[in-house]
């Protein structure tokens, strides 16, 4: 494959594990780029670790024990993926990732717990680029949590970052016993209409 040989100047340093692990994270995106018919072409990596996609695409990558899930996009968009063992983030303190109004909203079971952390980790990747500053879950604020049947959580968040508020929807699915989001920014700006509720209630 030819897009293994030009990435391995960025991925000397990592053990084999993580070589693995990146390794199907690039062949998964690889697989979603073959579909627009742009296979073959090269995902580098940017220094703040963000896949640097091909023009005219964007998307994002996550990948856990070498399964590789990704996420491919026509244009610049801001989207997001986040895959995880709902049994490892059982072993995380909740209170590391999520404060109690977001529990309340959310649930608080262990496939709630777990699509909290992986639609906050998934919103990150989507405006990680805007933040410019490393992953921190508290700036993603759970809003309007719904839970949806068979283990299904969609949410919203409106983020912060230099240039302005940012609003961003996630979703995500349990599945045996892993849990998989997405998260992307919203084209409507429900940010606005928000806080004039928000006016009209105080
Ligand atoms: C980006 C981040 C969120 C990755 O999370 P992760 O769950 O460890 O790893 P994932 O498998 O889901 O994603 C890894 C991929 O994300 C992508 N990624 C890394 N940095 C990124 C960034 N700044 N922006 C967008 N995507 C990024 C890369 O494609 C990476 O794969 P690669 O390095 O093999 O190319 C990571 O920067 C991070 O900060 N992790 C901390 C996790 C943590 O401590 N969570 C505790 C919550 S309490």
């Amino acid at each position: 494959m030819p897009f293994l040989t030009s990435m391995a100047s960025s991925v000397q340093s990592f053990s084999e594990t993580r070589l693995r692990d990146h390794l199907a994270g690039r062949l998964a995106a690889h697989r979603a780029l073959e579909w627009f018919g742009a296979g073959g072409t090269v995902i580098a990596r940017a220094p703040d670790g963000a896949p640097v996609w091909p023009c005219g695409f964007s998307g994002s990558i996550s990948h856990v024990d070498a399964l590789g899930f990704a996420l491919v996009v026509r244009g610049d968009c801001h989207v997001g993926v986040d895959m995880e063992r709902v049994a490892r983030v059982k072993l995380v303190p909740v209170s590391m990732f999520a404060c109690p109004a977001e529990i309340e909203n959310c649930g608080d079971g262990a496939w709630a717990k777990a699509s909290i952390f992986s639609i906050k980790e998934a919103m990150f990747k989507a405006v990680a680029g805007l933040l410019r500053q490393g992953f921190d879950p508290f700036r993603f604020r759970l809003l309007d949590a719904e839970p949806l049947p068979r283990a299904r959580l969609r949410t919203r968040s409106l983020v912060e970052t230099p240039s302005g508020e940012v609003a961003l929807h996630g979703e995500a699915v349990v599945r045996d016993g892993m849990v998989f989001s997405v998260a992307w920014r919203s084209s409507r700006d429900w940010s606005a209409r928000r806080r004039r509720h928000a006016g009209r209630a105080s």
